[in-house]
């Protein structure tokens, strides 16, 4: 079913940009990018936790302001689907791709019509069965979990989740996989996921989840699963989301380094890639929900060698890195010669990705990448400015960069770059947009 869509279409009210699309971008970059009001954003945004949100005024600013209704707009590190979202509310076609399974299943979630009577039904006979097994079959509900995961990933669960936990997890897993509908299965695996992907580390023994850095906490009052899980479904069913059409966006699972979409097809991108200093692992908390939709602990280690900013050793040829990059890898080098490896597989996977995006992207029409800097080995490796340099060696004209505070709270920061009151700390608390056209 499509509901129907959003408020409208018009333009913002606000102070107006015009002239050419290249001096409008120009404009924008300079205005105040600092967005704190959150009221009126769209609920769906908020479904699922996730490290390093965009708020979603941002992405939306670029796409109002710098495409046409019907455009096509990419994300190619598309993370909760902000770009997305933002793209769909406001008339534009987009497409998503994430290496990260989880921002896979969470976007494909947030793009379904929410269908509130026929979820309810299905919300209501899931817990009704999955608190009956795990009443009264406790059995039945160990074998399926002997038989679903194999000796690391159970090594995992059993370390991280409580016995009475993986019961009721695989209670609800039971009853949510035999739903025929794929559009509620999907939105009730997100919601499933974020009953453990939460700051606190919901209903696994973590603490700290949702910032990447777990700790086990030993005699963690856990909530029952099943209660958290209906709670955070009618949650979503009471709020007010706009709807989407799901037929103007298309998510796919990939590596930025190798965009499967036809050159010069996309109007406008709009992304931020991970941190330079690897800050961020989000295969470390996304692996609490993954191991239980289907991935083994084994595989979710492998993928992870795939994810920028992944410290894991790669060849890499030379590469044409600006004087500013080889100082930089020079300058780390001198202090520990791993890190700087590190910091030059980050720049090579980006330069790879930058050039994906400037092939992909039509001719005149821009690219924003938003990123905040790393400090690697107390070196402040000025991650916007590398990035800068990188798309002018693949051929993009450097606009502007404009700065813009974080929000902690809303974007989940790591604590490392939150501690500390030296001027490198401190800008860790802004992050940059770089706005690249292509001539
Ligand atoms: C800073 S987050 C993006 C957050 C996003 N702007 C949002 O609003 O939710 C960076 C994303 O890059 C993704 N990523 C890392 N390596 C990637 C790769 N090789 N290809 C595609 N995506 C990748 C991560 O999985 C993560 O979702």
């Amino acid at each position: 079913m499509q509901l129907p869509l959003f408020k409208s279409d018009k333009k913002h009210e606000k102070p107006g940009f015009s002239g050419t699309k290249k001096n409008i971008l120009n404009d924008i970059l300079k205005t105040d990018l600092n967005f704190t009001v959150y009221n009126e954003v769209n609920r769906r945004h908020y479904w699922h936790a996730f490290p390093a949100k965009f708020p979603p005024q941002l992405p939306a600013l670029f796409i109002e302001y710098l495409t046409d209704p019907d455009e096509i707009v990419l994300d190619p590190m598309m993370g909760s689907a902000t770009t997305l979202i933002e793209a769909n509310r406001l008339g534009r076609r987009s497409y998503g791709l994430d290496i990260d399974p989880l921002a896979i299943i969470n976007t494909n979630a947030k793009l379904k019509c929410i269908d509130r009577r026929r979820i309810e039904n299905h919300l209501n006979s899931i817990v009704y069965n999955a608190e009956n097994k795990y009443k009264s079959n406790k059995k039945f509900l160990a074998e399926k979990i002997d038989k679903r995961f194999d000796e690391a990933t159970m090594d995992f669960l059993n370390y991280w989740f409580q016995k009475s936990t993986q019961l009721e997890l695989m209670a609800l897993l039971t009853e949510i996989e035999k739903i025929e509908d794929d559009d509620i299965i999907s939105i009730l695996y997100s919601v499933f996921s974020s009953t453990i992907i939460t700051k606190s580390g919901g209903v696994s023994m973590a603490r700290d989840l949702a910032h990447t850095r777990p700790h086990r906490v030993q005699g963690k009052k856990v909530k029952s699963a099943i209660q958290e899980f209906a709670i955070k479904v009618r949650k979503i069913l009471n709020e007010n989301v706009n709807g989407v059409y799901s037929n103007q966006a298309a998510v796919i699972k990939g590596n930025a380094r190798n965009i499967p979409l036809r050159d010069e097809t996309v109007n406008l991108i709009v992304t931020s890639p991970p941190y330079a200093n690897n800050a961020i692992d989000y295969m470390r908390a996304h692996k609490f929900s993954l191991v239980w939709l289907g991935y083994s602990i084994n595989e979710l280690k492998e993928l992870r060698k795939q994810y920028i900013g992944a410290e894991s050793k790669i060849n890499i040829n030379e590469e044409p890195f600006s004087k500013r990059i080889l100082k930089k890898i020079e300058s780390i080098a001198e202090i520990k010669s791993s890190k700087s490896q590190a910091f030059r597989r980050y720049c090579y996977e980006m330069l790879k990705s930058i050039n994906e995006m400037y092939r992909v992207l039509e001719k005149e029409s821009p690219c924003i990448i938003v990123v905040a800097s790393s400090k690697i080995c107390g070196i402040d490796v000025e991650t916007h400015k590398c990035l800068a340099d990188l798309g002018r060696e693949v051929g993009f004209e450097v606009i502007g960069i404009g700065k813009r505070l974080i929000d902690r709270n809303r974007r989940m920061m790591p604590f490392s770059a939150v501690k500390g009151n030296s001027k490198i700390e401190e800008r860790m608390h802004q992050e940059y947009v770089i706005g690249f056209w292509k001539n």
